[in-house]
């Protein structure tokens, strides 16, 4: 039975005919992140025991009460029903993930672009994650037999989980985590991919993304939150940068997901030579 069907026939004359329903979840190992409408907020707790029952793969519910905020951008979730124990194990395209997705960030909407970066990336290939969290892109591109990859990490607790999924999947022998700041610690003149998974003023980390390119340049993909009317700008701005590097560019622009109203999660993949 879908989600919503079970939630309408489990909560009839428990909830207003007018409450606007989940539709559904995310789900992260064992946890079920939920989006409430405001009309659901009051029964938050009932929607939580009647999701629990739903699944038996989810162990504990939460819903996302604030934006994700600050420069380790934690999620602002509030668990609503079940174990609260949310650190758990995700499995995606074949890699494992312990993350705890109350502390981190790991968007259902990212899924794609995650396993895209498995797909994409070529044997012998060395690769550069500047905001590796607890590994979302940097493990699915290690995952590739013969790329070598260095995934750096601000937060030590997303770092402490980066460097128990290095071993958790046995990358140990071609991927290595850096604790610090991207800007301060990343290798130079050696990467032929890099990957920028941070949504904010991304263009301003740009020059250490070239910096650690090897000279004939190489790929960036740089995650950037922006509304459609800023795109050309900023892929002006981009072509700017590369050029006062002394590099060209051509960029290719996705869209990820929609990441707040008039707000698009964009990925710029910069090819730079
Ligand atoms: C929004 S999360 C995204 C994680 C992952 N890249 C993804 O897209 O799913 C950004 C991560 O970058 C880290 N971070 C922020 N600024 C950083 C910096 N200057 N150097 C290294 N890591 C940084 C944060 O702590 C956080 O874990």
């Amino acid at each position: 039975m879908q989600y919503l069907e079970f939630l309408k026939i489990r909560l009839q004359g428990v909830v207003p005919e007018s409450t606007r329903l989940p539709s559904g979840f995310h789900l992260i190992g064992h946890v079920a992140i939920l989006n409430l409408n405001n009309s659901c907020v009051s029964f938050a707790e009932q929607i939580g025991q009647v999701t629990l029952e739903y699944d038996k793969r989810i162990k504990s519910v939460a819903f996302k009460t604030g934006p994700t905020e600050g420069c380790f951008r934690k999620p602002d979730y509030t668990l609503i029903a079940g174990d609260s124990n949310t650190l758990t194990t995700h499995v995606e395209a074949g890699v494992s993930f312990r993350v705890d997705p109350l502390r981190f960030t790991f968007s259902g909407g990212n899924r794609a672009e995650r396993i895209r970066m498995g797909k994409i990336v070529e044997s012998e290939e060395r690769i550069l994650d500047m905001f590796a969290c607890v590994g979302q892109f940097s493990l699915h591109a290690a995952a590739k037999p013969g790329t070598e990859v260095i995934a750096i990490e601000i937060n030590p607790d997303a770092y402490s989980l980066l460097v128990e999924n290095i071993s958790l999947n046995k990358l140990n022998d071609r991927m290595s985590a850096i604790l610090g700041d991207c800007r301060n610690v990343h290798p130079k003149g050696s990467m032929n991919r890099v990957i920028m998974g941070y949504l904010h003023d991304t263009q301003n980390y740009l020059i250490h993304a070239l910096d650690a390119l090897v000279s004939e340049g190489g790929i960036v993909h740089m995650h950037i939150a922006l509304p459609e009317d800023k795109l050309l700008e900023t892929t002006e701005t981009v072509g700017e940068i590369c050029s006062s590097h002394g590099f060209t560019s051509q960029v290719s622009i996705r869209r990820v997901k929609i990441y707040a109203p008039n707000i698009y999660h964009n990925v710029f993949d910069i090819l730079v030579e």
